[in-house]
């Protein structure tokens, strides 16, 4: 990264009595490693993990520092951090006690179930994913104040280096500069005024970018709590924006968000305790489904991404992603059979018709029978007492519907498309589903984040997520393998390449430097290998207990994320 100003601008962030703490938001370089005693946040971006940074160290719990590191990702890292989309937040509080919380999107009243078909019932893509009409009710907000509960610290302390961000502004790296180039044409065409995303000459690693107007609309949120944002002036304005490009967000739709606390779903791996998110994520589920397809099978003697256990971890995908497909869908509105599909005998059935040495055909292996860009943002938090915290947070698309909140200068999501737009047809990760996942007024798109805490011995053993859209389970089960079955260290098991199956289309996805032979072999086997670029960024902490309690934070290589610590 290369910067910058000659004069710095260094920000204060008053955390307690006095201004305590200072991020300087003109000078800054990704971490992407520490290991410490008390505290660590490990984010997309350098600026947002050390806001966190400063609330552990001013004395605030990991759900403060979550907190704020979020608000700070909504202003410098808008390609996925937010405040016009929503996410879920997995934690382990010191007194053991296990939450999820869910602030996914709902689709408007307004929204039908064939909204996105044209006149002869084909799937009009464009609209579920760009612009106006691909806008869930955004969640963040709501989500943040059900959070508040579990904070220890004042929220006007927790948003106020995000609005410092936007008002004073921060320099841009060199990947959010070539991104708000690349979008520059979408940025005009999606909104009816012109964002401070959007400017005269190209944007290079180093400029300022300044938000007044989102400054403005964090400090409504800071005053009036979240009647600032589903009330009043921001509610004001989407619905304003929303007249002036046919969308159907309504201020009842704004006011009637509501946040909900879900049970955690809990399952044990191998004698460690795995907390994850439940419906209307299909993560946990994928997750629970994967791990106990191999629990038996002795997957470390088949060692890391060999074909053999490329194609075990390959064919529990496959199954999963099939029944993602047929049976999840928001619980609210729709009966899945969860405690069927994580069944033991289940499972066992499933995998039936596996054979090592052979691939598996989608055609033939469908959902189980019984009588669900790739841009999202991760972070996890630890503080000094033990409490976790896990965030997955997402506008979708990166940034999103691309659509700015003209006066309230954020962006709205394209969530929309993660409903089910017709049974079959593909949304923009490739992904099918069905009547389960079909759109229908106030519910919740399936989504595939999977923010999740390991607990060893009730203790926080890893806190781990990763934005990637359908990948993310899968990116987060080859995660937990590699460092609870093959022994890997923090860096290695996030580093180290990644392979995805979903089903549809039947194909292994391996990032690029996915080992050579492994892929002649598992051609071989007749599985179609296909090279892409990165999957997901992983955000790991790990924390081990021996004389001296050690925790080691990692960012993903594959951006600018960065980990902080003390
Ligand atoms: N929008 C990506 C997900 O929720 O899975």
């Amino acid at each position: 990264m290369k910067h910058f100003k000659i004069v710095q601008i260094v920000l204060f962030f008053c955390l307690s009595v006095q201004c305590t703490a200072q991020v300087d938001a003109y000078q800054y370089q990704a971490q992407k490693k520490v290991t410490v005693a008390n505290g660590a946040v490990v984010s997309a971006h350098p600026l947002a993990s050390k806001v966190g940074l400063q609330i552990l160290k001013s004395g605030g719990n990991a759900v403060d520092a979550a907190i704020a590191t979020q608000l700070a990702l909504a202003v410098v890292y808008p390609g996925a951090g937010n405040i016009g989309g929503g996410g879920f937040m997995v934690a382990h509080l010191k007194n053991g006690k296990n939450i999820a919380i869910d602030y996914r999107e709902k689709a408007p009243s307004k929204a039908s179930r064939d909204m996105y078909l044209d006149a002869n019932g084909n799937p009009q893509m464009n609209l579920s994913q760009d612009g106006y009409l691909a806008c869930g009710v955004p969640g963040t907000v709501a989500g943040i104040f059900a959070s508040m509960k579990y904070a220890s610290l004042p929220f006007k302390k927790l948003i106020q280096p995000a609005i410092d961000l936007a008002e004073n502004g921060f320099v841009i790296t060199a990947g959010m500069a070539e991104d708000l180039n690349d979008l520059k044409k979408e940025f005009v065409q999606l909104n009816t005024s012109t964002p401070a995303f959007v400017k005269e000459t190209p944007w290079k690693g180093g400029d300022t970018l300044v938000q007044e107007d989102l400054a403005n609309t964090l400090k409504r949120i800071r005053d009036d709590g979240a009647k600032g944002f589903y009330e009043g002036v921001t509610a004001k304005l989407i619905v304003e924006e929303m007249e002036k490009g046919n969308g159907i967000i309504s201020f009842d739709d704004l006011k009637k968000y509501t946040a909900k606390e879900r049970a955690a779903m809990e399952f044990n791996y191998k004698g460690y305790h795995i907390v994850t998110m439940p419906l209307p994520s299909s993560g946990g589920i994928i997750l629970e489904q994967t791990l106990k397809i191999i629990e038996h099978r002795d997957i470390a003697a088949m060692k890391f991404q060999t074909a053999a256990s490329v194609q075990l971890m390959t064919e529990a995908e496959r199954r999963s992603y099939a029944d993602r497909a047929k049976y999840l869908g928001d619980i609210d509105f729709v009966k899945v059979p969860v405690a069927t599909l994580v069944s033991d005998k289940y499972l066992t059935a499933r995998m039936q018709d596996y054979t090592p040495g052979k691939a598996g055909n989608s055609e033939t292996i469908k959902a189980g029978t019984i009588k669900e860009s790739e841009e999202t943002t991760h972070l996890s938090v630890i503080d000094k007492d033990g409490n976790a915290v896990s965030i997955t947070t997402t506008l979708n698309g990166g940034y999103g519907s691309r659509t700015v909140v003209a006066g309230a200068g954020f962006l709205l999501n394209n969530e929309m498309d993660d409903f089910s737009v017709k049974p079959g047809v593909p949304n923009m990760y490739g992904a099918v589903g069905a009547e389960a996942n079909a759109i229908a007024p106030g519910k919740r798109m399936l989504s595939s984040m999977t923010p999740t805490i390991v607990l060893k011995n009730d203790q926080p053993y890893m806190v781990v997520g990763t934005p990637g859209g359908t990948t993310i389970p899968t990116s987060i089960f080859q995660t937990i393998v590699n460092v609870i079955d093959f022994g890997m260290d923090a860096e290695d098991a996030v580093y180290k390449p990644k392979f995805h199956h979903q089903w549809l289309p039947d194909e292994i996805a391996v990032e690029d430097d996915f080992d050579a032979a492994t892929v002649i072999a598992l051609t071989n086997m007749g599985y179609h290998v296909k090279k892409r670029g990165p999957i997901g960024r992983t955000e790991l902490i790990l924390i081990t207990y021996g004389q001296k309690k050690s925790i080691t934070a990692v960012g993903d290589k594959r951006g600018d994320d960065d980990a902080e610590g003390y």
